[in-house]
């Protein structure tokens, strides 16, 4: 099949990855209600269609944390996405670089960060958590700075994680044990292309920057290991500090969904703000992104950059997610099954057809540069 959508890749991914990777990105927590309401909410945003506008010239050009980017578009972090492909997040760096746009290193990547940060053309951002052993989180962030990482995306909505069945299911998660690495091998044997291309030749499968801390134990059986145990559930705005005081670049907060804690954020003096319900995988239940977006862009749109992510599958879902007060927006499953579905001509394809997306929904409601989007192209 020859893609034409990031749903198509989704199914390519679904085809080509071993069962418990595929089900780690597509599903959610719980019911996976926020998951669906997501995709569903965004979905429903009316467009007006509007005509005979000069709209032979369409400017996606735009600059976020001093970052000059071919559009409002960023790779956003997505965990375990080194097994997506063969050293998955460094094919995904090069991607992003040749399109113009940021890509966002995970914490919890199976390459470690010097390595993607080498791979890339380009600077990339780093994704981090609030993690108990502060030691950990100076020396990633030193190292973030030594790579020429341009921002930080500092996680706030894991302060304990989501129950997602699927990875009980599939084997990801659950006890560790034997058990589970049989199953992922079972699952992985059916998928030889995989087996041989990731599984045998796209060693190790560590999570690279946790590596040092986990020792030997940084398999994917110690993933969630880790996260439970190590996040850190006492952490306050004023354990910020520490962050700031480690970090002194761009610093964009991810995982508000509300407008207080918007307000927070800017008083905090955080220079972004992503609007995430963590793709659906942390509390099932929450606002969609897209319902959340208005009204924390009408709280805290002038005094810091807003950027959004969550539901996202198209160049026309970026366009909504603007109109909606977005200034940028991140991707996260829908290159993660660009990658898995098509490797790193996969993430470029993806790219691509985001772009022309973009062209035509602007150049159809009558838009041609696009930091001039706003509620103005909404019908209702
Ligand atoms: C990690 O942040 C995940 O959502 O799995």
């Amino acid at each position: 099949m020859k893609a034409a959508s990031a749903l198509d890749y989704r199914a390519l991914a679904k085809a080509r990855l071993p069962r418990f990777l595929f089900e780690y990105i597509d599903g959610g927590s719980y019911a996976e209600v926020t998951l669906k309401r997501n995709v569903a909410d965004l979905e429903a945003v009316a467009l007006r269609q509007r005509v005979m506008a000069d709209v032979s010239r369409i400017e996606l050009g735009t600059r976020l944390f001093g970052h000059d980017m071919a559009m409002p578009v960023a790779l956003g972090p997505v965990g375990l996405s080194g097994m997506y492909g063969r050293r998955g997040e460094t094919l995904a760096a090069r991607a992003a670089a040749a399109a113009g746009i940021p890509f966002t290193l995970s914490t919890v990547s199976v390459c470690p960060l010097a390595e993607v940060a080498k791979a890339s053309p380009a600077p990339i951002w780093f994704q981090l958590y609030m993690v108990r052993d502060r030691g950990f989180m100076r020396d990633l962030l030193d190292q973030a700075r030594a790579a020429g990482c341009s921002a930080l995306v500092f996680t706030l909505d894991m302060a304990v994680a989501g129950t997602r069945y699927r990875d009980f299911h599939s084997g990801l998660a659950g006890a560790p044990g034997p058990m589970g690495s049989l199953r992922r091998f079972g699952q992985a044997a059916m998928r030889p292309r995989w087996a041989w291309d990731v599984g045998i030749n796209g060693r190790p499968h560590q999570l690279g920057n946790v590596a040092p801390v986990l020792g030997k134990k940084s398999g994917l059986n110690d993933f969630f290991g880790w996260i439970g145990s190590n996040f850190d559930p006492a952490v306050t705005w004023k354990d910020l500090d520490f962050v700031r005081e480690n970090w002194d670049g761009p610093l964009v907060l991810k995982g508000i969904l509300d407008p207080d804690d918007a307000r927070a954020a800017a008083d905090f003096g955080a220079d972004g703000i992503v609007v995430s319900n963590h793709g659906g995988r942390q509390l099932d239940g929450v606002l969609s992104s897209a319902r959340a977006l208005p009204p924390i862009a009408d709280a805290v749109g002038e005094r810091l950059t807003v950027l959004v992510d969550g539901g996202v599958r198209s160049g026309l879902d970026v366009v909504r997610m603007l109109a909606l007060g977005a200034k940028g927006v991140l991707l996260g499953r829908a290159w993660a099954y660009a990658l898995g579905g098509g490797g790193e001509a996969g993430v470029a394809h993806l790219l691509q057809l985001i772009e022309a997306e973009m062209r035509v929904a602007m150049a159809l409601t009558g838009v041609t540069d696009v930091k001039a989007i706003g509620r103005d192209i909404l019908a209702d």
